[in-house]
């Protein structure tokens, strides 16, 4: 028996909106049936055939509206909407479900760094959708919209979410910063960023589904007390402050993990 086709409206004009508008024209299961965004001069340039929206009062019919604004635009426009009665997601990390104010709600959050300028990512396999929904009906709806551009599709609540994003905050953002100071470092003395990619690369090649801690090595596991004394000075007469309070932290911090391990086995 021939589907229906989901139909979806997406809200937003940015990163999100637009790597989720590709994937839908890109899906036969899924009709995009059109965009609305504060600045609707954002879609002019958009691959492919998409029907823009001026007015938020004057939508089309659709099953699902996904709301790809900043955080704390979502309540906002979701109270703007005139149709209460259409399930109706946001895609933030933090924002409980509940800012949606509509009387179907949900959340369908991509676990990824997603940028306008790449939409042509192998979002399938390399893009988690974390999805929500008040009712069981909804979580069903969402499941198979999720399903239909990921292979990786996860029902978590609210809170499991916000410890998702708040690790991957960790994992992405945070580690994007030690190598931006990594890189700083090396321009300091003139020398090449691409010295240290093959130990990067294998950094992130060697996480699996296991405890990172398991595989650390460096002076501050070691105890090495004259190499971070030295690492220490070089940072204090060449750097700003933070980048040793940085070291200090970290290199603490691991050896009091140490220490505790140490001490359970
Ligand atoms: N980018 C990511 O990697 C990523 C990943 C997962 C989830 N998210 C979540 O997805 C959502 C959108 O993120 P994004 O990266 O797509 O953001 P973005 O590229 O910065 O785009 C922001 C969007 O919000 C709109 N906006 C800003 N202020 C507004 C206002 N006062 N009223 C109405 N609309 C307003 C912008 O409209 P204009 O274009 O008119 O300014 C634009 O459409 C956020 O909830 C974010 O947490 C982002």
């Amino acid at each position: 028996m021939k589907q229906d086709k989901h139909k979806v409206f997406i809200i937003g004009g940015g990163n999100v909106a637009k790597h989720l508008a590709w994937q839908f024209t890109q899906t036969s299961s899924v009709e995009l049936t059109g965009v609305w965004n504060r600045h609707s001069e954002k879609w002019k340039d958009f691959p492919g055939n998409i029907k823009i929206y001026k007015d938020l009062n004057y939508l089309p019919q659709v099953d699902i509206i996904i709301i790809a604004v900043k955080d704390d635009s979502i309540e906002d426009i979701s109270r703007r909407l005139p149709e209460k009665n259409v399930l109706t997601v946001h895609t933030s990390g933090v924002m409980p479900v509940q800012i949606i104010q509509s009387e179907r709600k949900g959340v369908f959050y991509p676990l990824q760094s997603l940028s306008a300028d790449h939409l042509d990512i192998p979002f399938r396999e390399t893009v988690p959708l974390l999805i929500h929904a008040e009712n069981k009906n909804d979580l069903i709806l969402l499941k198979k919209l999720a399903s239909s551009i990921s292979n990786r599709v996860f029902h978590v609540d609210d809170q499991q979410r916000s410890f998702l994003h708040l690790a991957a905050v960790y994992a992405n953002n945070f580690t994007r910063y030690l190598l931006s100071v990594s890189y700083q470092i090396l321009k300091h003395k003139g020398l090449d960023f691409n010295i240290l990619t093959p130990l990067i690369k294998q950094t992130f090649q060697n996480i699996d589904n296991q405890d990172p801690f398991e595989k650390m090595t460096g002076p501050a596991i070691r105890n090495d007390h004259k190499t971070i004394e030295k690492h220490l000075r070089i940072l204090r007469e060449n750097f700003p402050e933070n980048y040793t309070e940085i070291y200090q932290i970290l290199t603490q911090s691991i050896k009091d993990e140490k220490k505790k391990r140490d001490s359970e086995n």
